[in-house]
């Protein structure tokens, strides 16, 4: 069964759309949250359906993924990773042939010339047969069997195949309306030798996920270092590092003379810091209200524009007050560029957000 997702055309910045089932992706615990989000934002005339532990379909009139990808970014939305349409649904016990015909032929209808990314992950338990790599393989063949350049990521199109309970989604959509260029936003990085602490993820993630350019051989202050992991990545990225932390660094990082160690408080430095820092970043396990206080005071050791990254604890209760507040009170000196939960998250959110100019220094 093929439906395009097609319910009538809509005019949206100057282009012509079809109306669109708009698949979303979070984290399994944190669906019920996004849902939320999504009701909020489009209000009562959208649909939101659960089609597996971590997977809704919002449907809406004129409603298409650009819109949506649209307002997560702009509003912002912090719970949903992961964006595609759904331009098939083949029923369970299709085969792998099944998948790559129907792939094709969704590749095809939604115009697609030449070459295309291909990305397939499981929603929920998976009663098939076969895996998401065979489903990658089947579909990236009979593709490039018809000519197309196949990716696993990095093109202007995406095709999605997501193995849920219900069947097997398959969605054509333009990558920049995906939040993410991984399989369902599941980003997959690799744990190196040098890693100190499974917080630096958070940050690579961050990194790679939102295109941050950090300034080489500037200077970063990192808030909540200890034991380091997110100090390293800073140097590897070549900015000289001021790590605040009670806590001990890592042993490794002994010898750097691109980091110093300052074993106080955040709140303690910044009543003696004169340094002017192009970075900062925040890590600390702190309650949100106090950790977001402590970054509109450090903005006023910030360069005009420096980039800041925090990780706010939304905890458990009250999560989108709690998430509303911080980003309202970061705002009185940044201006968001984005609020996401990252793959790497757990009971937080990860903040992107650049000193304003009018901010004091
Ligand atoms: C999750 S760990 C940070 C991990 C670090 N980003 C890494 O990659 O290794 C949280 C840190 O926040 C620190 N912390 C908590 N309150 C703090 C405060 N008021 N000032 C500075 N650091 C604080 C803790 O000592 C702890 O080391």
């Amino acid at each position: 069964m093929t439906n395009g997702g097609r319910a009538g055309a809509v005019w949206q910045n100057g282009r012509v759309f079809t109306e669109q089932r708009v698949v979303v992706s979070a984290a399994e615990e944190s669906l019920p949250l996004a849902i939320r989000e999504l009701e909020l934002e489009l209000g009562p005339e959208a649909a939101v359906e659960p089609i597996g532990p971590e997977t809704v379909v919002v449907t809406a009139p004129g409603l298409t993924a650009q819109e949506v990808a649209d307002r997560c970014e702009e509003a912002p939305l912090v719970f949903p990773r992961h964006l595609t349409v759904e331009s098939a649904l083949l029923a369970p016990d299709a085969d792998l042939d099944r998948i790559a015909d129907a792939a094709l032929e969704a590749v095809r209808e939604a115009g697609v010339e030449s070459d295309i990314a291909v990305q397939s992950w499981v929603s929920g338990r998976s009663g098939y047969d076969f895996g998401p790599a065979q489903a990658f393989a089947a579909v990236a063949d009979r593709l490039r069997g018809a000519g197309y350049e196949v990716a696993r990521s990095g093109r202007f199109h995406t095709l999605s195949c997501c193995l849920t309970d219900r069947g097997v989604l398959l969605g054509v959509n333009e990558t920049r309306d995906s939040l993410s260029d991984w399989p369902g936003g599941g980003v997959r990085l690799s744990k190196s030798r040098d890693q100190i602490s499974r917080a630096e993820f958070k940050l690579e993630e961050a990194i790679g996920e939102f295109g941050l350019e950090l300034p080489e051989g500037g200077r970063a202050v990192d808030f909540g270092a200890a034991p380091g992991g997110w100090t390293r990545i800073l140097r590897l990225h070549g900015l000289r590092v001021w790590a605040v932390d009670p806590g001990d660094l890592d042993e490794r990082l002994d010898g750097d003379d691109g980091i110093r160690h300052l074993a106080l408080t955040a709140g303690r430095f910044l009543r003696s810091n004169r340094t002017v820092f192009d970075v900062a970043v925040n890590d600390m396990r702190m309650d949100p209200d106090l950790s977001c206080d402590l970054m509109v005071r450090a903005a006023e050791t910030l360069a005009p524009g420096a980039l800041a990254v925090v990780t706010l604890k939304t905890g458990s209760r009250e999560v989108l007050e709690t998430v509303d507040a911080g980003l309202r009170r970061l705002g009185e000196a940044y201006e968001i560029l984005h609020a996401r939960q990252l793959r790497h998250n757990r009971h937080e959110i990860t903040v992107i957000a650049r000193k304003r100019s009018g901010a004091p220094s």
